[in-house]
């Protein structure tokens, strides 16, 4: 009995290695901005909840040729290939015989691989499972074929080793699609794939280390102006999330001079979804970097994001470019704040690099002011918070600008009230602190403000 257990035990041990892997590498990383933020919430209750499933309860992910979705605490059978879509914030696998496989040539792993495969075949783990399941003693004959079916405790062993040396080839991999993508002989289609993969791979902070070294840097930032657009789209995104988790990989990009591409990706006639990727990118290399901005403002970042901003049909672009200019407006509030109360420090260094241009007076003068209020007509919670942020921070430089504006006062009335009622909604439920009574504070804040002398002894002079 001991032994069937231990069986059972790495059998399960076994089956967690690949949820986890399939699961924590990419949240345990997860952008620090996301692509789509909205939908990484879900996953990760998903995550929480698959934690506490009874194994008996797992239920088994049969794989095809196509990606498919998977659910929570789904098993997936070793050898799929797994992926995490971004756009959806879905987990998805799909067979890995040809896609998952096909950069494991070098015999022994991919013996290794097609040993571990069979040994997970669904059939299997739902038959172990049953037997193991509960009161009823198998008779000798179970036993015998249970044995059969699975090796001995020594052999699992061995093969646990072997699946802690394939977890360690992801460089491996990286290089045969670096290779792939590189290679003249590849169509586009295999390209895009290759890219896309490697996307997969440089959540991690060592794959993305490992991208720059092996060369792959220089790659992705030439294909940022590629003559396929579809290969300029992709190497926007693996780019943006392989700095989103490393800041010397932010440096590298910078030094490659992918800004200036990016840019002229968004400069330039292309898909929004084109967009949204460069978009992504360049909030990756600007986020926590003062060099990056002061760079990407004497660019003339400032104008592209100002035309782009006023694309047709961009809402969602609308967003984001605001969030990205709210997080350069507090990122620079923070380290000037710091570099005056402190030294000649690391910190100073930062204040030097943001002081070199002043954001605020350029946002006022390059029509911001007028633009983000824009924002507030959306009837998304999300959107309008943003915007009332953004609005907040640009006021020492856009009161005399707002109150220009007569719709504004309007709509913040208008709005004032919508979150009193939700607010009050919000508090009977016996929530104190809630989203809309932050959503409320925030529009309380900016009327007043609005209407006050601005002065920074005082904290409000009225008009
Ligand atoms: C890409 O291919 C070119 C020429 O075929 C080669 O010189 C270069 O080293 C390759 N780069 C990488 C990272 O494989
Ligand atoms: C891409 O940009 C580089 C310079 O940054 C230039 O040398 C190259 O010709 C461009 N490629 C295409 C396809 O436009």
């Amino acid at each position: 009995m001991q032994k069937r257990s231990a069986v059972f035990g790495l059998l399960l041990w076994c089956l967690c290695v690949h949820l986890t892997c399939a699961h924590t590498e990419k949240f345990s990383t997860a952008v620090i901005i996301k692509e789509d933020e909205e939908d990484f919430g879900e996953e990760e209750k998903a995550h929480g909840t698959h934690e506490a499933q009874d194994p008996e309860d797992l239920e088994v992910f049969h794989p095809t040729n196509e990606w498919q979705t998977l659910k929570p605490g789904q098993a997936v059978p070793a050898g799929s290939h797994v992926r995490l879509n971004l756009q959806t914030g879905q987990r998805e696998a799909r067979l890995g015989e040809e896609k998952g496989l096909k950069y494991l040539r070098d015999g022994q792993r991919r013996e290794m691989m097609n040993e571990q495969a069979a040994f997970l075949s669904t059939q299997k783990l739902k038959e172990a499972l049953k037997k193991f399941k509960g009161d009823d003693t198998p008779s000798e004959k179970d036993e015998e074929s249970v044995r059969s079916q699975f090796r001995s405790v020594d052999d699992l062993k061995r093969d646990m080793e072997a699946l802690d040396f394939l977890m360690e080839t992801d460089i491996q991999i990286m290089r045969k699609l670096l290779s792939q993508f590189n290679s003249t002989g590849s169509t586009v289609d295999q390209r895009v794939t290759a890219l896309l993969d490697l996307e997969y791979l440089v959540h991690q902070v060592d794959n993305a280390q490992n991208l720059v070294s092996m060369g792959g840097m220089k790659l992705i930032t030439d294909a940022l102006n590629n003559t396929d657009v579809r290969l300029r789209e992709s190497a926007a995104f693996v780019l943006g999330s392989a700095i989103s988790s490393n800041p010397s990989v932010q440096v590298e990009a910078l030094e490659s001079g992918a800004l200036q591409k990016l840019l002229n990706l968004l400069a330039t006639r292309h898909p929004v979804s084109v967009k949204k990727k460069a978009l992504f990118a360049v909030a990756c290399l600007l986020h926590h970097f003062p060099f990056a901005q002061s760079q990407f403002v004497k660019l003339g970042g400032l104008q592209v994001l100002g035309e782009l901003f006023q694309v047709q049909g961009a809402d969602a672009l609308r967003v984001r470019i605001v969030t990205l200019l709210y997080d350069m407006i507090t990122e620079k509030e923070l380290i000037s704040q710091a570099g005056k109360d402190a030294g000649p420090d690391s910190s100073h260094q930062d204040y030097l690099q943001y002081a070199e241009y002043s954001l605020l007076p350029m946002l006022a003068e390059q029509g911001w002011c007028t633009r983000v209020p824009e924002l507030l007509v959306s009837p998304e919670h999300d959107r309008r918070e943003k915007a009332l942020h953004a609005l907040l921070a640009m006021m020492p430089h856009c009161q005399a600008q707002y109150q220009q504006i007569p719709s504004l006062s309007t709509s913040l009335s208008t709005l004032q009230k919508e979150y009193q009622k939700l607010a009050l909604t919000e508090e009977t439920l016996g929530e104190e602190d809630g989203y809309f009574g932050e959503i409320l504070a925030l529009l309380d804040s900016l009327v007043q403000k609005m209407h006050c002398e601005h002065s920074e002894r005082s904290n409000c002079v009225p008009l």
